[in-house]
């Protein structure tokens, strides 16, 4: 029986791996790879040794910063980032959760002053376990990653 990659090797770029089932598509939205004009290969449910299932993300020819590498923790806090050159892994980015976060998630309470004053989001972010919860600093209610209605 021969061994495959499920999905293929790329040359250059960033392979987002270990990423928790379910939390790829999150990901892409974050970081906008579905308007990114590049090569972007997407595995859902894949089969993991650690983690039973997990998906991967596969982005040619793109970096990310280090702002962008550490929003990835908030869906997936043990996801590694690898750094592709020349078909190699020349690198593996360590993240570490955000402090705050502003302007990319909207907040899930409906009478929340954000919704209705011309004001970016701003969240802290805090982590009880392997669950990461963000805390609104407007109306400060406290909410689990799974109810971020935008994302
Ligand atoms: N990869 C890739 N293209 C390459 C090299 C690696 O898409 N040219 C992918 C691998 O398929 C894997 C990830 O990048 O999903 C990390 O590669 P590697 O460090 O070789 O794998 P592991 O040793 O299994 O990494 P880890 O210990 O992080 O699981
Ligand atoms: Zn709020």
């Amino acid at each position: 029986v021969s061994k495959t990659l499920s999905v293929s090797a790329i040359n250059n770029g960033t392979v987002i791996d270990h990423i928790p089932a379910g939390q790829a598509l999150r990901i892409i939205k974050l970081l906008k790879f579905s308007n990114y004009k590049n090569c972007v290969t997407i595995g859902l449910n894949l089969t993991s040794k650690g983690l039973g299932f997990k998906d991967l993300i596969k982005i040619e020819d793109r970096f990310l910063s280090a702002e962008e590498a550490n929003e990835i923790t908030l869906f997936a806090p043990l996801a590694t980032i690898n750094i592709i050159k020349n078909f190699e892994v020349i690198k593996k980015v360590t993240t570490e959760l955000p402090k705050t976060i502003s302007n990319i998630i909207t907040c899930p309470n409906e009478k929340c002053i954000t919704h209705s004053e011309p004001v970016a989001s701003c969240f802290n972010v805090e982590q009880f376990a392997k669950h990461v919860m963000l805390i609104c600093n407007y109306c400060e209610k406290r909410f689990d990653r799974d109810v971020y209605t935008n994302l």
